[in-house]
């Protein structure tokens, strides 16, 4: 996908489709480069600091792989289907670098930390290895590889964070950005490969975070999406410098004000939440600032709380829903998001139906459900029988997202009569003249485009729905 849209963080759409990267260069480029992600939103940051990264080494982006000197696939390992894909891909690469021997073709990202050098042996054609924490390393191992040399490098760091590097925005709408905050992860969730992929978490200095965010506002930017893969757990705490001083913490709540407090008319997103951390501090400041969000992704993996205890989530049903309940007092029209895995190890039908009457009781805005893929050297691939037959994991997903379209056609339909504060991101897919933008809620919003241009924001009554997608008229005020 490299439309205007918003990257939707894990979205199982976009998993098969090429993010082109083609960034505006600043000055003349003696090589070209090609770059493709797969995978979650972090990664596609990710891309955006290995552009910065080839940039100032000399290398300028094209937007087709046939021209460039070096082709760099950034990976994602999540699910089986996610790491076939990108095989498939490789495929293709292969059949240029027959016609052009001296092409260089590099993999990153998590299938690279996750298969290391196994890639060069299984993959022929791959020239460079290089995982999410080491792509400081690339034009040293470009180098090496120009001169035959093939390179990997998958050491993974506690302190790395790219805070000092400025990304190059890859095929940006010039509305929205995506602004890493924090790496890795500790949660250790059993069916999980991150946390052997990206490493330890670390958070990245709140002083960066704010001038990149700055950066982009003064740039025309309107709306940053604050990415970890649990940012409720963002923490810094600035050096001591002298012996009086004391330490100052920053938490993601305190971090998030200091975002919202840049302009008003800079709108704050962020993702992802995870129902044991997110804390009611967070939740008051989404209500204290118009300009921070009101939606909250926050996956939930089962309805059952025998099958979250063997997913090491740790927290029960009960707890998740009370999360729920305490979003929606504080925050009454909070737009909420969640992610759930069917078949995981173990799971009955009880359990099933468990994760359908969560989905009765929250009434989801959006949900991104997955079967179950078992992912080796992960705790429940060693300690449990990945047991559920196929045919039922995909029964029971189906069950669910037949579930959840019924709902987000009632929820949708609520919104007809509505107006809402929309930020236009560009044309719409089938017509120029019409805008796309997103409600508060993130719920995608499509209206005339009249004199209205891409980074406005402008007030739509909302006229017909559907389960997808709003459609309004542009109105004065509310
Ligand atoms: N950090 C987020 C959290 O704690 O929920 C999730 C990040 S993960 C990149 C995105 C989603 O992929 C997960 O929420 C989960 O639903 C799904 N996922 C992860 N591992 C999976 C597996 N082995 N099989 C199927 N889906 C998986
Ligand atoms: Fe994976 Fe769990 Fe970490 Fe999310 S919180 S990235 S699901 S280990
Ligand atoms: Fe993201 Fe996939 Fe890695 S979801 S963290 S790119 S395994």
């Amino acid at each position: 996908m490299h439309s205007t849209v918003t990257l939707k963080e894990h979205d199982e759409s976009r998993q098969g489709e090429a993010f082109t990267a083609f960034a505006t260069s600043l000055q003349p480029h003696k090589k070209s480069f090609y770059i493709e992600s797969y995978g979650c939103a972090m990664n596609f940051a990710d891309s955006e600091v290995v552009a910065s990264i080839l940039n100032v080494n000399g290398f300028g982006a094209v937007k087709e792989p046939e021209f460039a000197d070096l082709i760099l696939i950034n990976t994602c390992s999540i699910r089986e289907k996610a790491e076939a894909t990108v095989r498939k891909r490789l495929t293709e690469f292969r059949k240029i670098k027959k016609q052009r021997p001296g092409l260089i073709v590099g993999v990153l990202g998590c299938m690279a930390e996750r298969l290391k050098g196994v890639f060069i042996e299984e993959e022929k054609l791959v020239d460079i290895v290089v995982g999410p924490d080491a792509y400081r390393s690339l034009p040293g191992l470009i180098e090496e590889a120009s001169g035959g040399q093939k390179g990997v490098n998958v050491l993974l760091s506690r302190d790395e964070t790219y805070a000092d590097i400025a990304p190059v925005r890859l095929n940006s709408n010039a509305v929205t950005a995506f602004v890493s905050i924090m790496r890795g992860c500790n949660n250790m969730c059993s069916f999980c490969v991150v946390p052997f992929t990206r490493g330890r978490e670390r958070s990245r200095p709140p002083a960066s975070i704010v001038a990149e965010c700055e950066a982009l506002f003064a740039d025309g930017f309107k709306e940053v999406t604050l990415l970890g893969q649990n940012v409720d757990s963002y923490h810094w705490m600035a050096p001591v410098l002298s012996g009086n001083q004391e330490n100052t913490i920053v938490t993601f709540a305190g971090l998030m004000e200091r975002v919202a407090q840049i302009s008003p008319l800079l709108r704050v997103r962020f993702s992802t939440s995870h129902p044991k951390d997110i804390t009611d501090d967070v939740l008051l400041i989404i209500k204290k600032y118009d300009n921070i969000c009101n939606y909250i992704h926050l996956p939930v993996q089962s309805g059952s709380s025998r099958v979250l205890q063997l997913m090491n989530r740790t927290y029960s049903r009960e707890w998740y829903l009370k999360k729920v309940d305490r979003i929606r007092e504080i925050i009454p029209d909070c737009g909420l998001s969640t992610d759930m895995i069917t078949g995981f190890c173990t799971e009955t039908e009880e359990d099933h139906q468990a994760s359908l009457s969560l989905f009765e009781y929250c009434k989801f805005d959006l949900a991104y459900l997955y079967y179950y893929s078992e992912r080796p050297g992960t705790l429940a691939a060693r300690r449990f029988e990945d047991d559920i037959p196929l045919a039922i994991k995909k029964r029971r997903l189906q069950e669910l997202v037949d579930l959840y379209r019924q709902h987000s056609l009632r929820t949708m339909q609520k919104e007809v009569g509505k107006t809402f504060r929309v930020l236009a991101e560009g044309f719409s897919k089938k017509s120029d003249d019409f805008l796309q933008g997103r409600n508060d809620q993130n719920k995608v919003v499509i209206f005339a485009k009249e004199n209205f241009v891409k980074g406005d924001y402008v007030n739509i009554k909302i006229t017909h729905c559907t389960a997808g997608t709003l459609f309004g008229d542009a109105v004065q005020t509310f």
